[in-house]
């Protein structure tokens, strides 16, 4: 038994925040973002939060599935951006849209969430543990930025996507994921300092600090590979996939990507123009205007790959 896609939704945050509007509250420029990055704009939390967002996302992801919440069995949100360190953000969404019957909790990948959460899924649904799943990517990264830093807030957008994924004959094909925690230091954020009454604490807060070259670096040489491994493992070629569903994070890693593996920019759909990097809800969110667009017919080959922080990467091949 696989597990097959049948609904997405997704949610992004009414406040538009164009790189001109940055442009004016720091020493920056829409040319030097959009040159650098392919980001025109994203969207920001004013009154939504991670969950409200997810709640959103979850309800659309639901109608487009013709299911009723009471009917799923497990909720997964990716996320390193929820509301609370408890209650987790799935159990927020169980609460919000009436899940009564679901297990939930979330799972921290960084910007390969969505893919790990989708696997993770997968695996309850092909060993029949649950026979369908709730599927979330989510975040509010506005509030983990620091608005000091223009080398990274630029870069960053808020937003949620969310996927029904129902036990099928087809659907998930292969996958691989991988981390590598000896080389967290390339991208890491907010530490939680020790509190306690035998700790003296009274160093300034953290927020998400990268090195974008060690970055770019990483992802180029390691997403091609990615997909390379799970066509192999199904016996396909890049020929073969109709749609490569690409973490958005900068427009010149897709297009080193898609140069890689000899594939067209047309077969990779783009949403980080509006929506900036979304981390582990950029996949998501784009799988929902890709199939809103009506892009994806019956039967295409999609792959869904993922990296960043931990670091940590993977890839789904899945047929529509
Ligand atoms: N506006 C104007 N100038 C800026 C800005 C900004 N927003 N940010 C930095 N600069 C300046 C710097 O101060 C520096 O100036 P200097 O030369 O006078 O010192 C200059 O621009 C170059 O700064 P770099 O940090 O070296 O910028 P770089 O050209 O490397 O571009 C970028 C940064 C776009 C992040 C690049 O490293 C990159 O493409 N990285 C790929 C990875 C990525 O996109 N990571 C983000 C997400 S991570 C993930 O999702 C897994």
């Amino acid at each position: 038994m696989n597990a097959r896609i049948i609904g997405t939704g997704s949610y992004l945050p009414k406040r538009v925040v164009t790189n001109d509007d940055l442009a004016k509250i720091m020493d920056t420029s829409d040319e030097w973002i959009q040159s650098r990055t392919g980001i025109k704009e994203r969207h920001l939390v004013v009154e939504e939060n991670t969950a409200s967002m997810c709640i959103e996302a979850a309800k659309e992801a639901l109608k487009d599935a013709d299911m009723a919440a009471e009917e799923i069995e497990l909720i997964i949100v990716a996320t390193l951006s929820a509301d609370h360190v408890t209650p987790s953000a799935a159990c927020e969404v169980q609460a919000g849209i009436g899940a009564v019957n679901a297990v939930a909790f979330d799972l921290n990948a960084a910007c390969s969430g969505f893919v790990f959460s989708l696997n993770t899924a997968q695996a309850f649904i092909q060993s029949g543990i649950y026979k369908n799943a709730l599927v979330l990517g989510a975040e509010t990264l506005s509030r983990i930025m620091d608005w000091n830093d223009r080398g990274t807030c630029v870069l960053f957008g808020d937003g949620a996507g969310a996927a029904v994924i129902k036990a099928d004959d087809e659907g998930i094909m292969a996958f691989e994921q991988y981390s590598d925690g000896a080389k967290g230091h390339v991208l890491a954020g907010i530490n939680r300092k020790n509190n306690n009454p035998y700790v003296k604490n009274d160093t300034d807060p953290t927020y998400v600090q990268m090195d974008g070259k060690e970055v770019y670096s990483f992802a180029v040489s390691t997403v091609p590979k990615s997909i390379q491994n799970v066509l192999d493992k199904a016996n396909m070629t890049v020929e073969d996939v109709d749609v490569f569903l690409l973490h958005q994070a900068n427009i010149r890693i897709i297009q080193s990507v898609a140069k890689r593996l000899k594939i067209s920019l047309d077969k990779c759909p783009i949403s980080l123009d509006h929506c900036g990097n979304l981390s582990a809800a950029s996949i998501p969110v784009l799988l929902d205007e890709v199939n809103k667009k009506g892009m994806l017919k019956r039967g295409d080959k999609v792959i869904l790959s993922g990296f960043g922080g931990g670091l940590t990467w993977g890839t789904t091949l899945l047929t529509w």
